[in-house]
């Protein structure tokens, strides 16, 4: 169905966001892309480009920067906003707090200044299964409560999602959708983007792709002490390109959900463990993966996966891609950007 609708996608060129803005041209959106390539490069934007066969207009800049978001929304007439512009990982937010802090909430409290000044009333915000902490009880659906955030990264999501809240109960025209991402894995089919390799990876499928080319001499599974069923933690890992589609299909329906501020729950459903990933990457490229078993990492949550009813009864998304599909697709893209045959 052609969009004539403008989306203004900040973090554009970052893992989830060109995936989404893949997505969402190949739907007849216009996308336009905000970033200050801090953690992205501009071969993402190329990549969307020649994916999709049309033109990405791109501004660069940090979305904590109330007068350049001023300059680009005076300038761009937005329908909508996907707000992907965050720093992600875990153990830097704990080395560095304040960074996180002001990024990631900072560029939350600009994006809607801005969005308040030049009446921009959709935002659908990149959230995460985080939020939640160690569930109560999995699968976990939308109702689970926030618990203490393992991470300082967790509770710049928390607050995030909060002032949003907040917002909309101060009867501001806005309507929110925050989408809580559970384990983003793989590529586009293409090859042509993925998950761009920052310095040493700290989540598992890029340490995976990186080992099997050769870039990392061993891939260690942190414990197998668990009470999973082969001991090491179990995840709910997702295809980025179901959850891009989840993206594409939340801007959809945002303007007629009956609550102004819902959230849902992105994952396949199921639980993988580490281990059971790590052998299955191994079977499915018939790359033989050095790894052994070393202790666990401090603040890794036992048990996670998704209840995701919700997004399958509102928003009619379900998962299409196997974890197969994702680890094919992820080492196709780690040989791609090595060069390797
Ligand atoms: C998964 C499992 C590790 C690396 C975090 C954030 C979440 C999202 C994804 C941004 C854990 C194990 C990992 C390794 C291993 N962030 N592992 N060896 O911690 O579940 O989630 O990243 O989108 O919001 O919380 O992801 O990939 O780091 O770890 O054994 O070299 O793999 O112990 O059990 P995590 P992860």
């Amino acid at each position: 169905m052609a969009n004539s609708k403008k989306v203004l996608l900040t973090g554009g060129a970052g893992y989830i966001g060109s995936h989404t803005a893949v997505e969402l041209i190949q739907q007849g959106f216009d996308v336009v892309v905000l970033d200050d390539f801090s953690r992205s490069e501009k071969r993402m934007v190329d990549g969307i480009e020649r994916i999709t066969g049309r033109k990405v207009v791109c501004y660069q800049g940090s979305c904590t920067d109330e007068k350049f978001l001023d300059t680009v929304f005076s300038k761009e007439n937005f329908d909508s906003v996907i707000h992907f512009a965050a720093y992600k990982s875990v153990n830097e937010s704990v080395q560095q707090p304040l960074l996180y802090y002001q990024n990631n909430v900072g560029s939350m409290t600009a994006l809607l200044k801005a969005m308040e000044k030049f009446h921009v009333n959709e935002i659908i915000f990149s959230s995460s299964c985080t939020v939640y902490g160690e569930p109560d009880r999995i699968p976990v659906d939308e109702s689970a409560p926030f618990k203490k955030a393992e991470s300082p990264y967790g509770a710049t999501k928390q607050m995030c999602e909060r002032i949003l809240e907040d917002c909309i109960q101060a009867n501001q025209p806005l309507r929110s959708v925050s989408l809580r991402y559970f384990n983003p894995v793989g590529a586009h089919p293409s090859a042509l983007i993925g998950e761009l390799p920052i310095g040493t990876p700290s989540n598992l499928v890029p340490y995976v792709t990186q080992t099997a080319a050769g870039i990392r001499q061993k891939l260690t599974v942190f414990g197998n002490d668990y009470n999973t069923p082969d001991g090491s933690c179990m995840r709910d890992f997702i295809h980025v390109v179901d959850l891009a589609k989840a993206h594409v299909m939340a801007l959809q329906k945002v303007v007629a959900l009956e609550n102004r501020n819902e959230v849902f729950n992105l994952g396949t459903g199921i639980g993988v463990t580490v281990l059971d990933l790590v052998k299955r990457f191994i079977k499915t490229t018939g790359i033989p993966l050095n790894y052994e078993v070393g202790p666990r990492r401090a603040g890794d949550v036992e048990k996670i996966y998704a209840d995701p009813a919700k997004a399958a009864n509102i928003l009619g998304w379900r998962t299409q891609l196997s974890l197969e599909d994702s680890l094919l697709h992820a080492w196709q893209w780690e040989k791609q950007i090595r060069g390797i045959k």
